[in-house]
């Protein structure tokens, strides 16, 4: 087996892996009899849990070229499927936190924005997520051309709005809003900054 399958694999069962682990966890909670499998606070453990990897899916999707130039780990080819599971995770996400902690009394949702706006944050980013999942196969890509490469740059303000999520609930998760916000800031640099670079040299060869 070459190091792109093996890679592809890896990639595979990843993505998986989150759904597994959720059916694990229903089967200990309703049929093993384990009620406290998720903590004191299940509904808020479950959808931080999916949330968490929902974010890992999309940053890991904004360090892919990073991946390949710098530790040449190519997981260009496996991006459309990273992308889909963290639209996917994202929209189980707002599933659980509708199922779980809302129990889809819709009247109590307006109220919950007004108590944590950052809910509405969370929903922009999803909302922005969808034209990308549509658009995400070979086809649409060849009929957007161009402007296919700058609908998915929304990834970039997408990433700010989950930094904006984490920040504003913050609480017991300080250290992972700080380094996700690193995380974000490096991959922000290493895509934005050479680019000005290169464009700061050639006017001044000019
Ligand atoms: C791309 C979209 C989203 C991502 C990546 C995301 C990510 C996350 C993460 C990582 C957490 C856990 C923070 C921690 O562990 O400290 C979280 C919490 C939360 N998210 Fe999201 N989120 C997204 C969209 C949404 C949407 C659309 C909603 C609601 C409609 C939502 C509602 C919540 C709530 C209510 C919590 C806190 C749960 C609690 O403590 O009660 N999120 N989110």
């Amino acid at each position: 087996m070459n190091k792109q399958s093996l890679l592809n694999g890896i990639i595979w069962m990843l993505v998986i892996f989150p759904f597994a682990q959720l059916g694990y966890g229903f089967y200990q909670v309703q049929f093993a009899g384990d009620i406290f499998y998720y903590g004191p606070e299940p509904a808020k453990a479950v959808v931080h849990t999916i949330g968490q990897w929902a974010m890992g899916f999309l940053f890991l999707v904004l360090s892919t070229r990073h991946l390949k130039r710098h530790l040449n780990l190519n997981l260009m080819p496996m991006r459309r499927r990273l992308g889909l599971a963290g639209f996917f995770y994202a929209l189980l996400h707002m599933f659980a936190y509708t199922a779980l902690i809302l129990g889809f009394e819709w009247e109590e949702l307006s109220q919950d924005i007004a108590k944590r706006p950052y809910i509405l944050v969370g929903m922009l980013a999803i909302l922005m997520l969808l034209p990308m999942a549509i658009t995400s196969t070979k086809g649409w890509q060849r009929r957007l051309k161009k402007k296919w490469k700058s609908l998915h740059m929304l990834i970039y303000p997408v990433a700010i709005l989950i930094l904006i999520h984490l920040w504003w609930q913050v609480r017991a998760g300080f250290l992972l809003a700080s380094s996700m916000t690193l995380l974000v800031s490096i991959l922000f640099i290493l895509r934005f900054y050479p680019k000005r670079l290169a464009q700061a040299k050639t006017s001044s060869n000019l």
